[in-house]
């Protein structure tokens, strides 16, 4: 039976059903929704609306409820019913008759999906944030399982100059960690209540509205019951959070996947998180992270949605805004995924930390440093650069590494470069040269790494 039959005639057609009902998905609301109705039987008994006996009743089943949810023992399917609201309701209904069809004084479902969902997210803030914590933990970790290993920095996909390894993992700490700051910030603004709020206008019932905020773990009740049921703000957030790090997590698997192909031939990735083909035997592809990449349209395309539907809506409460619910749960469900098997690919991952360097050595990595070297001798860097291009064009004649022309070659190019050019072309030398602070230096980032995992100790 519907929640609100009394003025209809006639019923719903099938198409209508399909069209509105939200129980398909908005059941696994259910255990947020029966904690925030023990919390309103608690507010509607303190306003006298109910006695303490019969919020005992309420609550008892309302409890045995809540446990037959958190067992996955509830039968949706079966019930018939529109939302996660009217099935508790129902429920209750049915086990306490006239005391179940209490409950509902004073309260909307517009203040009760807004509060439920809310919870939802607040509840998956703490679960991601514990996510993000293992990705940068398994980065953390490939840093130090190859702690001294070179390989090619890369701009416009060009190999531009080297960089170390852990250089590289800690880059995509620094994003992650703003992942992780970003929900402990947006986590502050959805930590409100809006039950109490109604409808729309607020309760004529002497509601306790922070009591029922303390009992929810919201920090505080929202202060406007317009705003509060219609409000969808904090799914945004979420949303734009889940598609931030979604896309960082794209960049990493994308690097990844050329790190992968077999014209890098950097890493090597578990079997455990890579597929074969069904007819080339020799295949081994990078499934998951094309996943982790793949993903992101789903993702990025549920902001989108939200947005749009947000966007021409007046106040308050309106039924579009039933559309905020699959894409949030979606857009969540595969960040979390996401997450977890980008810890499982960085903790799989080895690194051929010869051939990284190998090709850290190919490609002229070390020509901005023998301009800087130019530098040295007094020369001005717009002309070092010059002559540096110089030496670049004549050892691609001669298909050799600069550091392998003899030095009457670059002497012909600059007088000026002597014998202790060699030593400053070095890999190493030209690498940890960049001791400053935020650099590719051993020194910087050694300091990098303790700092990450000091920020881990803390988290
Ligand atoms: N299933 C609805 C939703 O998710 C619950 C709120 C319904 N409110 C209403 N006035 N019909 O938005």
């Amino acid at each position: 039976m519907s929640l609100w039959g009394g003025r209809f005639v006639g019923g719903s057609s099938n198409m209508f059903r399909r069209v509105n009902d939200s129980l398909p998905f908005d059941q696994v609301l259910a255990s947020q929704d029966i904690r925030g109705s023990i919390a309103w039987s608690r507010a509607i008994c303190q306003a006298g609306v109910i006695t303490d006996a019969e919020q005992q009743q309420l609550q008892d089943a309302l409890q045995a409820l809540l446990k037959q949810a958190e067992q996955g023992s509830l039968d949706f399917a079966a019930s018939g019913e529109e939302d996660i609201h009217s099935f508790v309701e129902a429920a209750l209904i049915e086990q306490l008759g006239d005391l179940g069809r209490k409950l509902h004084t004073g309260r909307s479902r517009n203040d009760q999906v807004a509060t439920d969902f809310r919870l939802w997210c607040k509840e998956h803030v703490t679960l991601l944030r514990t996510d993000l914590k293992q990705v940068i933990e398994a980065l953390v970790n490939a840093a130090e399982r190859h702690s001294t290993a070179i390989l090619p920095g890369y701009t416009h996909l060009q190999r531009a100059q080297p960089v170390r390894f852990p250089h590289w993992c800690l880059a995509y700490v620094e994003m992650l960690k703003r992942d992780a700051s970003r929900l402990a910030d947006l986590s502050q603004r959805m930590d409100q209540s809006p039950l109490g709020c109604g409808a729309l206008a607020g309760t004529t019932y002497a509601i306790d509205r922070q009591a029922i905020a303390d009992e929810l773990g919201f920090a505080s009740p929202c202060l406007n019951s317009l705003d509060a049921v219609s409000d969808r703000d904090y799914v945004l957030e979420l949303l734009f959070a889940a598609s931030t790090s979604m896309m960082h997590l794209s960049r990493m698997a994308e690097d990844l996947i050329f790190f992968n192909s077999g014209e890098a031939g950097f890493i090597r990735l578990g079997d455990s998180v890579t597929s074969g083909s069904s007819l080339m035997p020799q295949k081994k592809n990078p499934d998951a992270l094309e996943l982790m990449r793949g993903k992101c349209g789903r993702v990025f395309g549920s902001l989108q949605a939200l947005l749009v539907t947000m966007k021409g809506l007046p106040l308050a409460y309106n039924k579009d805004m039933q559309e905020d619910k699959e894409g949030a749960f979606d857009a969540v469900n595969q960040w979390h995924i996401c997450l977890c098997i980008g810890a499982e690919v960085l903790d799989s991952l080895t690194l051929d930390e010869q051939r990284c360097a190998q090709a850290a050595r190919e490609g002229y990595a070390n020509a901005t440093e023998l301009a800087d070297y130019l530098v040295g001798k007094g020369i001005p860097f717009r002309t070092a650069h010059d002559i540096s291009g110089q030496v670049v064009l004549h050892a691609l004649e001669q298909q050799c590494a600069i550091e392998d022309l003899p030095l009457s070659a670059l002497q012909a190019i600059c007088p000026d470069i002597g014998e202790d050019v060699y030593p400053v072309l070095q890999l190493e030398y030209l690498v940890d040269k960049r001791n400053i602070l935020g650099g590719t230096g051993k020194a910087p980032v050694a300091a990098a790494l303790k700092h990450a995992k000091r920020y881990l100790q803390e988290f």
